[in-house]
């Protein structure tokens, strides 16, 4: 079994894909803070973090830009690091207007769009599959070179891979027919913005309660000059993903159903030719090694010290499942690592209490950056 820090080896991006709920927020955050401790610069982009985790690495909601977590929150939790830790919460919407601004070709123009009601319509919606300006985001923090590693936490999407479709349905509405029609030359904007219109537009025009008309030509005609930029930017945001500087972690559960979502999104990953790092198994059972010989007779030694029947029988039983839970896990996983043919599968346990501050994180780290032997050593010792 391998490490994180082998796997992430002179990689540039670290992108942790996987369904809801399995831990990619907590797992970037981990990743991010272990690399820092570690010597880099590293810059985390998480999406929906819990409140209580982007408190503690000093998150704003708003600013969609990276800020440093203070040195302080470290040593006052004990923590050592080397290098920086940077975290910034990904903000879609000001991304596209952001991503706008950098296509227009001129501060009016800009102005026109930003402004538009259609374009504010447009972007809330397109911002609402927020994988495409995740990795807008992810694009521009790399060209501009200031972190030595970017790690890329992914949207709660349902399905784990619209995020690998995004760059892709993001092309197609550009490229898209609607969009062609309205922005062709001679096309409805055209005619719309040309002295023909009708009493009928008037008349829309009061019902609506704005001119609803003038805003869809102006953002047509506004937008069409952008076209050609943003289907440049989305060939090199593709081209970006597939280098093999790269690298794509998928993060799932231990149980039956995650880990056959995890070998469908790698088989998945390898079909579009991105660069797989390594699996993240997170919530794992870890069994209890040191009392694997004497189960069997757990309950008479628990009577033994409780001195209540009843109670050791019940933590006999607990235990028992516990053990069971434990062994499913491990099935499931040496399944996983089968399946995917590769050695790099990490587990990390279900720790008692949620991550929510550094010190959280730094725990899951014992576990991500630990070798092989010293995983074995912290699994005997959770017993
Ligand atoms: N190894 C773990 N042990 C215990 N709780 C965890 C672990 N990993 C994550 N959690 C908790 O599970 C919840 C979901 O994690 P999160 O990282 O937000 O998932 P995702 O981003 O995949 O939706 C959070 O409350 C988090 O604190
Ligand atoms: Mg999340």
């Amino acid at each position: 079994m391998t490490a994180i820090g082998d796997v992430l080896e002179g990689k540039d991006i670290c992108i942790c894909a996987g369904s809801g709920g399995v831990g990619k927020t907590t797992t970037s955050a981990a990743i991010a803070l272990g690399m820092a401790g570690r010597g880099l610069k590293v810059c985390v982009l998480t999406i929906d973090p819990a409140k209580r985790l982007a408190d503690s690495l000093g998150l704003k909601e708003l600013g969609n830009e990276a800020s440093r977590v203070d040195p302080r929150l470290f040593e006052r939790q004990g923590i050592e690091i080397k290098g920086e830790l940077w975290a910034m919460m990904l903000d879609a919407k000001a991304t596209f207007d952001e991503l706008v601004a950098r296509q227009a070709p001129d501060e009016e123009s800009r102005d026109r769009v930003l402004g538009n009601r259609i374009y504010q319509q447009i972007s809330s919606a397109l911002a609402g599959s927020q994988e495409y300006m995740a990795m807008e985001k992810l694009f521009e923090l790399h060209t501009e070179g200031r972190f030595d590693l970017l790690v890329l936490d992914t949207p709660p999407t349902r399905n784990a891979l619209d995020f690998l479709d995004a760059p892709r349905r993001l092309t197609q509405f550009i490229e898209g027919r609607s969009l062609r029609v309205f922005m062709r030359p001679t096309g409805f904007a055209a005619k719309v913005a040309g002295r023909g219109a009708s009493v009928a537009l008037s008349v829309f025009k009061r019902i609506v309660g704005f001119d609803l008309i003038a805003d869809l030509a102006e953002f047509f005609n506004a937008f069409s000059g952008m076209v050609d930029g943003f289907q440049a930017r989305a060939k090199r945001v593709n081209s970006l993903l597939a280098d093999k500087r790269t690298c794509f972690l998928v993060v799932c559960g231990p149980q039956g159903e995650p880990v056959d979502e995890a070998v469908y999104f790698h088989r998945k990953l390898v079909e579009a030719k991105l660069p797989f790092g390594g699996v993240i198994v997170n919530k794992v059972h870890y069994p209890a090694e040191r009392l694997r010989g004497d189960v069997a007779d757990l309950p008479a030694a628990l009577r033994e010290r409780l001195d209540d029947a009843d109670l050791a029988q019940r933590v006999a039983e607990n235990f028992t499942d516990y053990q069971a839970l434990a062994e499913r896990d491990a099935r499931n996983i040496e399944r996983l690592a089968r399946e995917l043919r590769t050695a790099a599968v990490i587990r990390v346990p279900y720790l008692d209490e949620d991550v929510h501050d550094l010190a959280g994180l730094a725990e899951i780290d014992r576990y991500l950056f630990a070798t092989s032997e010293q995983r074995e050593a912290l699994a005997a010792g959770r017993a």
